[in-house]
């Protein structure tokens, strides 16, 4: 198979995907690189939860998901932003197939912590079959991170967690984050260099906080195989030039890198 690049798109930014992110889309395509959409939903959810007076709250980043909730994101993540997303694509010319995680038994998921997160979810199993028959016929998959048990319980997953295990499962080359600001930053500077340790560090002192949290446990996880290194961009500005992306780049061993 020719490599494959797992994009994330990150719920901030999926209505704000500039012409540049689209051409860099057809860039990767062409130089013969399969290409895999994954795509949160953040603020559409929290705002139709809102709308519908729904409660919600954040733990370690990850959203609390009672059934209500779930119901909501499911409606939001697969109903309308997978289809916006696809859509986006096939109005610029790159035939996309949207999914949800619930499709052919695409994301099989196991409840993380009842108690603490409720109806949310960690990847057991990646059905890649159906990724690959796309990926064949160069389809690009857009899918929407949704989770279902072995006992066909449905679960929401967070899109980071999610992009990761498909990267991984698909031993994937490149792995990116797409998200509305320009990597990991410390007190306003972007870190540009990363590694597991100085991300554990991060997380423990509280520079990593909210939603980078789950996004940088996740790249931390994926990184194995092919897979040596993952980047966080910025979704709303041009994040890759001369085949450069500028952003924070994570890998294995950040000083091993750079001797
Ligand atoms: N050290 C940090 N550097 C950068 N962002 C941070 C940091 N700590 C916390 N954050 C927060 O993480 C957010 C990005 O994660 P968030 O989950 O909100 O977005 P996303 O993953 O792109 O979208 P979605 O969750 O909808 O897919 C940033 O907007 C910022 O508020
Ligand atoms: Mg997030």
């Amino acid at each position: 198979m020719r490599p494959v690049v797992v994009i994330k798109c990150g719920g901030s930014i999926i209505s704000e995907l500039s012409d540049s992110f689209f051409s860099s889309i057809h860039s990767l395509k062409n130089s013969g690189w399969n290409v895999v959409l994954v795509h949160g939903g953040g603020p559409d959810i929290t705002n139709t939860l809102k709308q519908m007076k729904i409660q919600t709250e954040f733990k370690n980043g990850q959203r609390k998901t009672t059934k209500e909730v779930l119901h909501v994101v499911q409606m939001t993540l697969a109903g309308k932003l997978n289809k916006q997303l696809a859509g986006e694509c096939q109005r610029r010319g790159l035939s996309a197939v949207g999914l949800s995680g619930q499709d052919a038994g695409l994301l099989t998921a196991r409840i993380l912590d009842e108690e603490l997160l409720g109806l949310v979810g960690g990847i057991e199993k990646v059905n890649t079959d159906v990724l690959e028959l796309l990926l064949n016929q160069n389809y690009i998959p857009v899918i929407a991170p949704l989770g279902v048990t072995e006992a066909f319980e449905t679960l929401n997953v967070n899109a980071d967690t999610a992009a990761a295990a498909i990267a991984q499962a698909l031993n994937a080359d490149k792995l990116l984050f797409v998200t509305d600001v320009d990597g990991i930053l410390n007190k306003g500077e972007l870190i540009c260099e990363t590694d597991p340790a100085e991300i554990e560090g991060c997380i423990k002192s509280g520079i990593i906080s909210g939603g980078m949290i789950p996004k940088a446990e996740a790249a931390v996880n994926s990184l194995s195989g092919t897979l040596k290194e993952v980047m966080i961009v910025n979704g709303k500005k041009a994040f890759l030039k001369d085949n450069e992306f500028f952003g924070t780049k994570i890998c294995p061993n950040k000083e091993a890198a750079a001797g």
